[in-house]
């Protein structure tokens, strides 16, 4: 085999033998046998790529029954050239490179290296053909770990709104909505606060109009509810209001309350306080003591402020109870029997009890947390204390 021309030789055949054997002595004659590989190396690459089923794949069509998919000719041809054991690069390294003169091995190493590379490029291009777009750059690695996807939590204050909901529906209570934009009439004159009464000053309020607020309070819809339906009725009522207040450590514009209403016949302050008292205890714990106070709220007559023995100090006296070992918490009374009229329920027949407490302070409190705003950042780091 003396001649310099070995493109009619089967290749795999070519690599088998030394350059010795193929006549190849000089740098001219190693280029020229690389020169042959990369020929036919593109016949390789081309057959594939002129196929139809490598066409079909391009256009994003699908492959018939019996069509080949031109992944699997182009592992083959992967193999036939890079294969470990039995590839040509394996064997030009073996009978080439190995035995070949000094004079000769850099030449080869060469011609090795840029055939080496040659196949990658080409492979990875019949993998990935340039004409389709949008696609990733690499093909998909799939033994990479995968993206993990962290399972989200309920808001702390809707699983507080939810445990408080949970109390009162164990009690035989159901729950009542109402709108965020309220009338002026529900959200104060049906509560019996006339345009003049000064509780209006207490809740500064946004207008909207002259007859429209974001409510001040959930208290409007008891009225709302009692327009709907006849006693006896057991509700409460978690949703939230809205108050032209500064944010600060413990103020909020927006925040969440939860208002109860139980009306029937013979209700008593007594079954107020047992209710709240069930209630503070089944949120709280069962060490919490209630104490009710005598308070005012234009809705409710007697009014009360029910206040709890400090978690902080066990009602030794603390900064956080301001020394007084109790801890105020929410409002509640009697329904004042003005609110009947506007319902048209009889005063004379019916009595009832309502209350009205903030899902932030509880969970605050509960919680120990020290800053309302942290419920409203969205910080994950705060969120992902309660799951
Ligand atoms: N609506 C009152 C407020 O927002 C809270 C309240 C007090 C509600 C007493 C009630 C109640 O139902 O009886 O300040």
């Amino acid at each position: 085999m003396n001649s310099s021309d070995h493109s009619s030789q089967n290749i795999t055949d070519l690599v088998q033998h030394t350059l010795e054997d193929l006549g190849v002595r000089d740098r001219a004659g190693v280029q020229e046998l690389f020169n042959q590989l990369e020929v036919r190396l593109q016949d390789y690459i081309r057959q594939i790529r002129d196929s139809d089923e490598f066409k079909k794949i391009s256009r994003g069509e699908t492959l018939e029954r019996g069509e080949r998919h031109p992944s699997v000719d182009t592992e083959a041809v992967r193999v036939l050239w890079l294969g470990r054991k039995q590839g040509i690069v394996r064997f030009i390294t073996d009978n080439w490179l190995a035995p070949a003169p000094p004079e000769l091995k850099r030449e080869i190493g060469q011609g090795l290296n840029a055939l080496r590379a040659s196949v990658e490029e080409k492979i990875a291009s019949l993998i990935n053909p340039p004409t389709v777009v949008n696609e990733p750059e690499q093909g998909i690695d799939i033994t990479l770990p995968g993206t993990r996807r962290t399972v989200g939590v309920r808001h702390i204050l809707r699983q507080a709104m939810d445990e408080i909901t949970e109390i009162f529906f164990a009690l035989g209570y159901s729950v009542e909505e109402g709108p965020d934009i309220e009338s002026v009439y529900y959200n104060f004159e049906a509560l019996n606060i006339p345009e003049d009464h000064p509780a209006r000053d207490d809740q500064d309020t946004f207008y909207i109009d002259a007859r429209t607020v974001l409510r001040t309070h959930t208290s409007p819809v008891q009225i709302r509810t009692m327009e709907k339906l006849q006693p006896p009725l057991r509700i409460i009522v978690p949703g939230r209001a809205y108050r032209r207040d500064t944010p600060d450590a413990t103020h909020s514009p927006m925040f969440h309350q939860v208002e109860g209403l139980a009306v029937d016949t013979h209700i008593t302050f007594a079954d107020l306080k047992g209710t709240l008292d069930y209630f503070l205890k089944a949120f709280f714990g069962p060490e919490v003591r209630t104490r009710f106070r005598p308070s005012f709220f234009p809705f409710t007559e007697p009014s009360a402020e029910v206040d709890i023995s400090c978690l902080f100090c066990g009602a030794q006296g603390c900064r956080i109870c301001k020394q007084s070992g109790w801890i105020e918490l929410m409002g509640c009374g009697m329904v004042d029997p003005a609110l009947y009229s506007y319902v048209h329920y009889d005063a004379s027949v019916y009595s009832g009890f309502a209350f009205g407490m903030g899902v932030e302070r509880l969970a605050m409190l509960k919680y120990g947390v020290q800053d309302i705003q942290l419920f409203f950042q969205g910080d994950v780091r705060f969120l992902r204390q309660f799951r």
